[in-house]
């Protein structure tokens, strides 16, 4: 049964296609915000806040105290608003503990000072699979999901799961398994964990991208899902599902924002350290991804 208090309000982002939540229990006035956007312009290096204002306006409107700020994993698409929330509403930015395989990985990739360790201490805390905490007299359960990658939690709240990138829309499908440390196999099990709840389940996407001829949307239920979804409809296997998923995935393109979020996401949603001049600097590593031949010489 859904809570009599618990209200769930969404924040559709159209440039990157998130969906950012806040949900509450109007009774405590207590809430918790689920993936903040930051609008980060990558042409001119341009970062603001609007997409996390109105959750900031939001909130305040309502009177609410915010007790948590969830991250489903460390995006790849857009920088997180986390900080941002927290310095004008407070709360603990958590994530789940397998954050640290994903801070380990970027850390090189980055070649971050010295100083940044990949121990998760960026984050006020690390959830551990099947932990429960409260936002006000709501139990939340935090489940382990990997396979978009190693980190991957959904936040269930009684007959309502935050998916994070698991799920998509059924039109839509999954989330794509081909980043660092991402695995189509384990992304198939964690959808298939997901698709064992109970069949009126509420599934709330991270993402929407639709498909022309609809508006985006973000909930789902399970039994949706089984009956619907292109990718893991009930009857697909798991070896049909790394398959498509891994011939899917070689046709896409890395994400616009994957190098500028990733560095600022794993730090919690802080910006590397100021540069001797006071300014902050997005770095971009060369040629990190190339496979093959193909880089100049010369240049060093
Ligand atoms: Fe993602």
């Amino acid at each position: 049964m859904p809570h009599a208090s618990m209200h769930i309000e969404p924040f559709f982002d159209p440039v990157t296609g998130t969906v950012s939540y806040v949900l509450a229990d109007t009774d405590a006035g207590q809430a918790a915000v689920i993936d903040p956007v930051l609008d980060f312009e990558p042409k001119s290096g341009t970062l603001t806040s609007a997409s996390s204002d109105r959750i900031i306006e939001y909130v305040r409107r309502q009177g609410w105290q915010v007790q948590w700020i969830l991250e489903t994993h460390a995006h790849a698409d857009h920088l997180s608003g986390a900080q941002h929330i927290r310095h004008h509403l407070g709360g603990k930015v958590a994530i789940g503990a397998h954050i640290r395989a994903v801070q380990q990985l970027f850390r090189s990739v980055f070649h971050f000072e010295r100083s940044f360790l990949p121990d998760g201490s960026q984050f006020d805390h690390l959830f551990e699979d099947g932990e429960t905490f409260h936002v006000g007299g709501l139990e939340l359960t935090a489940l382990h999901v990997p396979g978009h990658t190693p980190a991957d939690m959904a936040y269930r709240v009684g007959d309502d799961v935050f998916v994070g990138d698991t799920l998509f829309m059924p039109d839509v499908g999954t989330a794509r398994a081909d980043f660092p440390g991402g695995d189509a196999a384990t992304l198939y099990r964690s959808i298939q964990r997901l698709l064992a709840l109970p069949a009126h389940t509420r599934l709330h996407m991270c993402h929407d991208y639709p498909p022309e001829n609809r508006a985006p949307a973000w909930v789902s239920t399970v039994a949706e899902q089984r009956s619907g979804n292109i990718h893991v409809h009930e009857g697909v296997t798991e070896a049909a599902f790394v398959q498509m998923r891994t011939a899917r995935d070689a046709t896409l393109a890395m994400p616009t924002l994957i190098l500028p979020s990733v560095q600022v996401n794993v730090r919690a949603g802080k910006l590397p350290p100021a540069q001797d001049d006071g300014r902050t600097y997005i770095q971009l590593p060369i040629n990190a991804f190339l496979k093959g031949a193909g880089a100049p010489q010369g240049m060093a």
